[in-house]
């Protein structure tokens, strides 16, 4: 009884990197599926600890420093002097993991906003809790990208022109445009999506890359949608993954048909996305795409969302 009475809970939504066109620039939030995290003081001892994990399969670690939204809690922590500080922190994992969703990404918002709010000593902005959400990130993809990071703290669609110096940008979303995500159950690991990609390209990719990522962003700041349509388009990393996701080709040509402005891959997958311009459309390109993994018996997950305009929430 009062296990809560000092405590925060956070909601921290899923992502979608890269957009088709803006590999490791562009990225947008779900309304659903996300993470739940809940800390609360505990003077009756120090430090931060994981007390709780659900939904992870027992596949997480309750070690901090193996931990994403743990970590990331931790390093928001030591920067403000308050290391010592007692707090149980519960995860609550409700998506997938490895799936393309941004599934670290949610857990390192949830873990560093979680712990900003129940100190508020030196209450951050979301643009100074960042770095702190991409330590955790680091720790679980070996790699400091603010793709998902970005969309799932400020929620919108964003564009992330540098990571180092964290020069990263909200986008315009177009009223009506609605995302289709359907996440078939095989597994990928980032690492590996990652190492197959060709070090080079051409310059006719890159022109037909840069030339589409621009045409995006015109489409989305004018709410254009044959322009998005048009643009949704990868020339680059999508030939290379496509053959790791089954039926990709399928999927994606089961989502234009039922009238989605474009479909690629999720991340690195094996989520698969699709973009529409309005909820009904994004229904039906979902039933159309789930259909052709029913049909071969893959097991998926469907979800349909407007663009989350807010990202990670206090609940
Ligand atoms: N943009 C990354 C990739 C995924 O496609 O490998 C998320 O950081």
């Amino acid at each position: 009884v009062g296990k809560y009475k000092s405590g925060i809970k956070v909601f921290a939504p899923a992502t979608v990197a890269n957009m088709a066109c803006g590999f490791d620039c562009l990225g947008f939030a779900l309304n659903q599926p996300g993470d739940e995290i809940i800390v609360t003081l505990n003077d009756s001892r120090k430090g931060l600890k994981v007390t709780e994990i659900t939904g992870a399969g027992g596949k997480l670690p309750y070690e901090i420093e193996k931990n994403t939204a743990a970590w990331a809690a931790h390093c928001f922590l030591e920067s403000i002097g308050e290391s010592d500080r007692g707090i149980d922190m519960e995860i609550h994992k409700k998506m997938p993991f490895g799936s393309g969703l941004g599934s670290s990404a949610a857990s390192a918002v949830a873990g560093v906003f979680a712990v900003n709010a129940l100190t508020q000593q030196h209450p951050f902005t979301k643009k100074e809790l960042i770095s702190f959400a991409m330590d955790g990130e680091e720790l679980a993809s070996g790699a400091r990208h603010a793709d998902n990071i970005a969309p799932c703290l400020f929620g919108g669609i964003t564009m992330v022109r540098d990571n180092s110096t964290l020069d990263i940008h909200r986008l315009s979303t177009p009223r009506g445009l609605h995302a289709t995500v359907i996440y078939p159950h095989v597994e990928i690991l980032t690492k590996e999506a990652r190492g197959m990609l060709s070090k080079e390209i051409t310059l006719k990719q890159h022109i037909q890359q840069s030339s589409n990522m621009g045409g995006l962003i015109v489409g989305l700041y004018n709410g254009d949608f044959d322009l998005i349509g048009r643009s949704l388009q990868d020339v680059i990393i999508e030939p290379q993954r496509a053959k790791l996701i089954p039926f990709f080709y399928e999927v994606q040509e089961a989502a234009m048909k039922a009238g989605a402005l474009g479909c690629s891959i999720s991340g690195s997958g094996p989520s698969i996305f699709a973009l529409s311009a309005n909820s009904l459309i994004a229904e039906e390109a979902g039933l159309a795409m789930q259909k052709i993994f029913k049909e071969n018996k893959i097991r998926n997950e469907l979800y349909v969302s407007p663009i989350n305009q807010e990202g990670v929430i206090l609940l």
